[in-house]
């Protein structure tokens, strides 16, 4: 796609994106909690208004755009055709039920297949990440500039400890500089896109989840794949990795020297 007809559509979203801040405040003043399939599950009416009012505003100004989103049911998506928006309306829902921090909205446009724009908004702190095909990363419309190198000994990495072996634990754990894990995927992949973190990974991310990392990723010089090392699947999700190259290989090695992860 031209740059002109992205730096529009990007004009469209990221002031779609601003005034949430006129609407959030409302929603979580009346927030509602529902459980869905376990009482770890949660999803609030601040998930489903947004995501809503999203597709309401996708088919008012670009009708014909797709929406994967994870409060609807997307079984008539094409996913690597036309023009695609996935959505997760809140990632880190426990966070904004439990702690009312680090959580965000995640966006990411694809076209025939290859992303074109992405967006991370960690609401709490009114900090807007994207990336554009071809342009760059910003925070705040400020250039992120790609991460230095960092080896796995001097880097802090970010997992849920629940899906990996008592072994790979450890492991990481000892190889590692230290571990901390925010619970939300866009906001601890946010840490590695900004060098913050070497490594964020997650064994059973949904599309949702992962669907902004892969722009940010290519515009970096960061590594995304699956946990064995093979390519992602924006459309499929699954075990994934977004990491700084400095640490990417110990990382998979540790995690799959005798299955050291399950999803
Ligand atoms: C969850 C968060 C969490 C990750 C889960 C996701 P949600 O998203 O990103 O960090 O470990 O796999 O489902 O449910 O809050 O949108
Ligand atoms: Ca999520
Ligand atoms: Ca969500």
């Amino acid at each position: 796609m031209e740059l002109n007809q992205l730096q529009h559509i990007d004009q469209h979203i990221a002031q779609w994106l601003e005034h949430l801040d006129n609407v959030i405040p409302n929603l979580i003043a009346e927030m509602t909690t529902d459980t869905k399939v376990d009482r770890f599950d949660l999803v609030t009416n601040v998930d489903k208004q947004l995501q809503q009012q999203f597709e309401e505003y996708l088919n008012e100004h670009f009708p014909g755009h797709q929406l994967l989103g994870e409060e609807k049911n997307n079984d008539s998506i094409k996913p690597y055709e036309g023009h695609l928006w996935i959505m997760d309306p809140i990632d880190g829902t426990a966070n904004l039920v439990k702690q009312q921090e680090d959580y965000c909205i995640i966006l990411a446009y694809f076209e025939h297949g290859e992303p074109q724009l992405s967006y991370i908004y960690d609401y709490p702190h009114r900090k807007l990440y994207k990336a554009i095909k071809g342009q760059g990363a910003y925070m705040n419309d400020q250039p992120l500039q790609p991460p230095k190198e960092v080896k796995l000994e001097d880097a802090v990495i970010s997992f849920g400890s629940e899906y990996i072996n008592d072994r790979a634990n450890k492991a990481l754990y000892d190889a590692a500089f230290g571990v901390r894990y925010i619970g939300s995927c866009g906001l601890d992949s946010i840490r590695v896109i900004k060098g913050q973190f070497g490594a964020h990974f997650n064994t059973d991310p949904k599309p949702w989840d992962i669907s902004a990392q892969f722009l940010f990723a290519k515009q970096l010089g960061l590594k995304i794949t699956r946990l064995d090392g093979g390519p992602l699947d924006y459309a499929k999700g699954g075990p994934f990795i977004i990491s700084n190259k400095g640490c990417y290989e110990e990382m998979l090695s540790i995690l799959n020297e005798g299955s050291g992860y399950l999803k």
